[in-house]
């Protein structure tokens, strides 16, 4: 299912292909322990793909994300090892993702609890899935806060799952601030312009870029026409912590925006030594 989402994205991210920017520059510093969370996440996301039931490693699911119209999928539950509330987006699987992957029309974003400043952007593409499943996953997260007060939030995601946990991340900050979070967006295109990804930035909270050597995904939509922008800390890594690098900025050539790829490559599937969909759901 998934090298069915490559060769169409591969398509589509073709077509905007653009010489890279001159100001890259390369900055990367080594980070191994980053290694660790990040997998976490990559094995998080995979569990995503297999629609797991029960339990995904070490979180227990209490919901199902789905909406049948905008083909939105995941799920919420808590991890008491880790004392965290997870909230899972899945990647592309159905011909409905992969339009909404490539549907890059800006809409103005309207959701309960966020308060978007003016200006602020994103493509529709993600957009209305994650609307579509936002008050559900708000209700969630809140009863179970209300019964594991002192956990914290994350959320995660591979792909399309990925760019929905960048609009995840804001949703979540927003409806419970005081709430520690953080969020692990991995091999995620860019969603939105530049007033959205600083107000991404401006959230009480982390979020990780977690990409895979040779993915052209997070190199879709920046240039010219679309210009849209990343947000948060990127990470960058081969599948082991010795080559895991913490990358400066959101175009650092030492990570992604320096492999010279575009679009679905034959690094996306792979995610912090995590074959993305073939993980399983943990023991
Ligand atoms: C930021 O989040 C922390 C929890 O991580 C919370 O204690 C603090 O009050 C928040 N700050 C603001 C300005 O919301």
């Amino acid at each position: 299912m998934i090298s069915n989402s490559i060769s169409f994205i591969a398509v589509i991210a073709l077509s905007s292909q653009v010489a890279a920017a001159p100001t890259l520059q390369e900055r990367a510093t080594s980070d191994p322990t980053a290694f660790t969370f990040l997998q976490r996440a990559a094995k998080l996301s995979s569990a995503a793909y297999s629609g797991c039931l029960g339990t995904a490693f070490d979180v227990t699911i209490t919901k199902q994300i789905y909406n049948g119209f905008t083909d939105t999928n995941g799920y919420i539950g808590y991890s008491p090892t880790q004392k965290k509330i997870s909230v899972v987006m899945r990647g592309s699987t159905t011909p409905t993702d992969f339009m909404n992957d490539a549907d890059t029309a800006l809409v103005t974003p309207s959701l309960s609890g966020v308060n978007f400043p003016a200006g602020v952007q994103i493509m529709k593409g993600v957009n209305d899935p994650w609307t579509s499943v936002h008050d559900s996953v708000i209700s969630e997260v809140k009863s179970l806060l209300a019964k594991y007060p002192d956990y914290t939030l994350e959320s995660a995601g591979h792909s399309l799952g990925g760019a929905l946990t960048y609009i995840s991340y804001v949703a979540l900050a927003q409806n419970f601030p005081g709430v520690s979070i953080t969020s692990n967006a991995l091999a995620a295109f860019p969603i939105g312009n530049t007033a959205w990804a600083n107000f991404g930035s401006s959230q009480n909270g982390t979020l990780n870029r977690g990409n895979n050597a040779n993915d052209g995904v997070p190199n879709m939509y920046v240039q010219s026409p679309y210009n849209f922008q990343h947000y948060g800390i990127e990470y960058y890594s081969s599948g082991t912590a010795a080559t895991c690098v913490q990358c400066s900025g959101e175009r650092d050539t030492a990570c992604s925006a320096g492999n010279g790829q575009y679009g679905v490559t034959a690094g996306h599937i792979q995610s912090f030594g995590i074959t993305e969909g073939s993980a399983g759901c943990g023991p």
